[in-house]
């Protein structure tokens, strides 16, 4: 037994990374448009980026060329709805029902997310994930994109990673808005959140034209186990799942315990104690919509290399170029985990490398680094296949090298490379060596 016949095998991107044309055709201003000056390394900007808004054209035929089956991409909010409600943008509109059609003729399947963190700034100042109006807001931009794209889209991701821009965003001020706020509003953007991303669901279910499969694109980190002993396995889950400190934002249970099980960990109940958010009646319910599968980001677990977790590397562990440890095991135990507690099938939304590409003197990027890691990882999503986890497809982040939010863009996690100075794409050797585990349904992996 293999990958299923079916498997979705895709790429991801996200609006702010990859689009550029900050103010083209009328688009509003996001958060990371208007607020990050000064704010992304060597002072960089989104303002042209890889220029994917005018180049998609090129970018869909480069897809094709690596034999992608699904692109994952996201709405930029404001480019559709400049002040995030009111007035739309036909022209933002347009480019995604473009792009959407383009993608079809190429034979690919869109899917989109519809919040990858570029908050429209008008909302911002009205308070933005404080104000429980936020949604309403979201439900009005959700119903527009739905009505708009739902006749040609059936894959839909609410939102992505939670715990990467509440936690980044309001906990440490690392990402946009670049806060660091209490406890008690930190919970309670959180709550916000969590019914927009209900909301959402209830939307997309109610108004696609057609059948849509619905999930959420939430970090999926894990712990490994440190053997094959039950109890290091029953560690490894129950940290996996553990809310200890507000920081447990970052985490796993804060964000999908309500989405699956309609309540909050009882944990953060302990730790939280009267910082817990409001909760109005039937807040749960709204949460707890049935979704068709669970997104989970993974590139890297806690591994412990001793006797526990303090001991999370060896002299010289590999390191990718953003830092994060290299552990292969890391998917197999975030989808086997994932599923063992939420019970939904797995869609591996992201998964993927920064390394040191440059393009080699004759022409092409040789990215072997990136060719092992991927070959490793899709390892363990083989199996946990193979052992009967149910896995319905894998993402690999990213289509093309982008702008990675406040690291910048000497931060290449593409398959295609991307001379930002000519917008030039070279599509590296790993973007080939991916069209034949594609080709050939992963049998060669
Ligand atoms: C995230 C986002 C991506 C990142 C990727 C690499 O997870 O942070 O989904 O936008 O670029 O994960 O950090």
């Amino acid at each position: 037994m293999g990958f299923p016949e079916t498997f979705i095998w895709g790429a991801a991107s996200a609006a702010f990374q990859v689009e550029g044309g900050w103010d083209a055709d009328g688009k509003g201003a996001g958060i990371w448009d208007t607020m990050s000056d000064g704010k992304i390394a060597h002072g960089e900007t989104g303002k042209v980026s890889c220029d994917h808004y005018h180049r998609y054209k090129e970018d869909i035929q480069l897809m094709k060329e690596m034999g992608l089956k699904y692109y994952r991409f996201s709405i930029s909010w404001p480019r559709v709805l400049p002040e995030g409600i009111g007035r739309v943008n036909e022209q933002g509109l347009k480019f995604y029902s473009d792009l959407v059609d383009e993608l079809l003729d190429a034979g690919i399947e869109p899917m989109i997310t519809l919040y990858h963190w570029n908050l429209p700034y008008a909302l911002y100042q009205k308070g933005g994930w404080k104000n429980r109006e936020i949604v309403d807001w979201f439900a009005e931009y959700v119903t527009l994109i739905v009505d708009a794209l739902s006749d040609r889209v059936k894959y839909w991701l609410t939102i992505n990673e939670p715990q990467a821009f509440v936690g980044l965003g309001y906990t440490i001020g690392y990402h946009a808005p670049w806060e660091r706020c209490s406890e008690k509003e930190v919970a309670q953007i959180s709550h916000h959140v969590l019914l927009a991303h209900g909301t959402a669901v209830k939307i997309i279910r109610e108004h696609a034209k057609i059948a849509p499969a619905i999930g959420m694109a939430p970090t999926g980190k894990c712990y490994l186990p440190a053997d094959d002993r039950l109890e290091s396995i029953e560690q490894a889950r129950k940290r996996s799942f553990g809310f200890e400190t507000i920081h447990s934002v970052f985490g796993n249970s804060w964000w999908l315990d309500p989405v699956v099980f309609g309540h909050y960990p009882e944990d953060a109940y302990r730790v939280l104690g009267e910082n817990m958010p409001e909760i109005m009646p039937g807040d749960m319910e709204l949460i707890a919509q049935p979704l068709d599968f669970m997104g989970i980001n993974v590139y890297q677990s806690e591994a412990a290399y001793g006797e526990n977790y303090e001991e999370n590397a060896y002299i010289g562990a590999p390191r990718t170029m953003v830092n994060w440890p290299v552990t292969p095991d890391c998917l197999y135990w975030s989808i086997r985990f994932f599923h063992e507690r939420y019970g939904l099938p797995i869609m591996v939304t992201e998964n993927g490398l920064a390394s040191m590409d440059w393009v080699c003197l004759d022409g092409k990027v040789h990215d072997a680094m990136r060719i092992d890691y991927l070959h490793r990882h899709l390892l363990g999503v083989k199996n946990a296949i193979e052992e009967g986890y149910p896995v319905i497809g894998y993402l690999q982040w990213s289509l093309m090298d982008n702008l990675e939010w406040a690291d910048g863009y000497d931060k290449r996690f593409g398959l295609i490379y991307v001379d930002y100075r000519t917008q030039k794409r070279t599509i590296k050797d790993s973007g080939y060596w991916y069209r034949t585990v594609i080709e050939q349904n992963g049998k060669n992996l």
